[in-house]
């Protein structure tokens, strides 16, 4: 669900006409609706509710420190993957123990900032960095909390090659048959306790039996291990939930908590700590991206919507194929409720949609059908919240678009459009001392 409506024809972020957003913002402008975060991560928690979970939002699909802000206000938890996620995640107000800290290559820098932040725990991925981890922390006094990566060989089939994570081979956490040498290895260092299991099977993952797979994997994995003599009180399940690009595409939040409550509620009960680690299910569809057409040109057979958007806001489809919903801002006539990609019609027109940067790959969809556009008309692309400003670059010296969300009646900048200055903003020409 969200709070993006036609009234009148006319689209709206909640209480708030899209086309007077822009007015103020400029074209392009990501807007966010808050009240669809706000309920997402509350249908997300009473779901799940039976494990009491630490929700830590992952915000390397939105990071802007409002909506980590907001999301924190209702008790969620930080999923961080690098020292500057870290350090907007804290500057949001996130409370430190409540932080946790992934990715393969954490830096000394990194590891030492987060030390001493005092986050809540660290999601180890190989041996050389358990190492690392635990030489530094020794250095500082302190005694932390870490969770093994474990790959469980499971993949769900429709997430895209590029973000396939939870296969044997890739470059994320140990192989599930190298997890028990880990805790063996490392069981009983004196600075780091080697306490909790985290996956991460892919993103985006569309129903819950990869995650049913994997879990059951991992539990069969926990039996072992205690065993063993191992004690494993935290088990993070990752993120990876998919959002719905088209209606009803994706399973529910109850179709997911459906599958993975029972199997780890028994554990729970005994006081193991569940975490979950979403991002795109709770932003992706928060979030659009308004263009709008530059030009119109027709190539006989082939009609293109030029925009004033494109890979460098939104690199999803050129990146992964990715297809993303899009509609006029205002539609006039022309009604698609379900946000049906395919959707064809008579009095539609096939177009691809493009952007300027030059590069054959950058387009926001392939003959895709829409009302006839003519310049100026303003296009929403949808399901733009996640894993779309946060990948935005400068490439062909463009600027990044300002970031609005709303919240019933008010429309508040949260960050705003870049200038011709942001270009040249950290250029210098300075001896270094060597
Ligand atoms: N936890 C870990 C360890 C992750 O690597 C990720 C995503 C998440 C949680 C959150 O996944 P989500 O719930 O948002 O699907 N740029 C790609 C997605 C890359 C995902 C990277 N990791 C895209 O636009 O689809």
């Amino acid at each position: 669900m969200d709070y993006f409506n036609y009234v009148d024809n006319k689209l709206y972020c909640e209480n708030v006409p899209v086309e007077d957003i822009v007015k103020r913002a400029g074209s392009p402008c990501y807007i966010y609706s808050v009240n669809t975060v706000r309920e997402h991560y509350q249908k997300l928690y009473s779901a799940f509710s039976a494990l009491n979970p630490l929700i830590c939002f992952s915000i390397k699909n939105c990071n802007n420190t409002e909506i980590i802000s907001e999301l924190v206000q209702l008790g969620s938890g930080i999923d961080t993957v690098s020292g500057g996620e870290i350090y907007l995640a804290r500057k949001a107000g996130t409370p430190s123990e409540k932080i946790v800290f992934a990715g393969i290559g954490k830096t000394d820098e990194e590891i030492s900032y987060a030390l001493d932040q005092e986050i809540g725990i660290f999601n180890v991925e190989s041996e050389a960095e358990f190492e690392n981890i635990s030489r530094l922390a020794g250095q500082k006094g302190k005694r932390i909390k870490v969770a093994l990566r474990v790959t469980p060989d499971v993949v769900d089939e429709k997430t895209h090659d590029k973000t396939k994570t939870g296969y044997k081979g890739s470059k994320f956490g140990v192989d599930i048959d190298r997890a028990i040498e880990f805790f063996e290895t490392y069981g009983n260092d004196p600075y780091v306790s080697l306490s909790g299991i985290h996956i991460h099977i892919g993103s985006p993952i569309y129903s819950p039996q990869p995650y049913e797979i994997a879990i059951k994997k991992i539990l069969a994995l926990i039996t072992e291990l205690e065993k063993k003599g191992h004690t494993i009180d935290i088990f993070d399940i990752g993120g990876g939930y998919s959002a719905d690009y088209e209606k009803g595409k994706s399973s529910s939040f109850e179709e997911f908590a459906s599958v993975i409550v029972p199997l780890l509620k028994p554990r729970a009960d005994k006081g193991m700590q569940v975490i979950m680690e979403p991002g795109r299910t709770i932003t992706g569809n928060a979030g659009i991206l308004v263009t709008k057409v530059v030009y119109i040109k027709d190539n006989g057979d082939k009609k293109f919507a030029i925009v004033d958007t494109g890979m460098h806001h939104l690199i999803r489809p050129a990146l992964y194929e990715a297809s993303h919903f899009m509609w006029p801002v205002d539609r006039k006539h022309y009604v698609n409720e379900g946000r049906n990609i395919g959707h064809s019609a008579e009095d539609l027109i096939k177009y691809d949609v493009v952007g300027p940067i030059c590069e054959s790959s950058d387009y926001l969809a392939r003959d895709r059908y829409l009302p006839p556009a003519q310049k100026g008309d303003l296009i929403a692309i949808f399901t733009a919240g996640a894993y779309g400003m946060v990948m935005a670059s400068n490439y062909n010296a463009t600027l990044k678009p300002a970031e609005v969300m709303v919240d019933k009646d008010t429309a508040y900048i949260i960050r705003e459009r870049e200038t011709l200055d942001d270009l040249t903003r950290l250029n210098t020409k300075r001896a270094l001392e060597i």
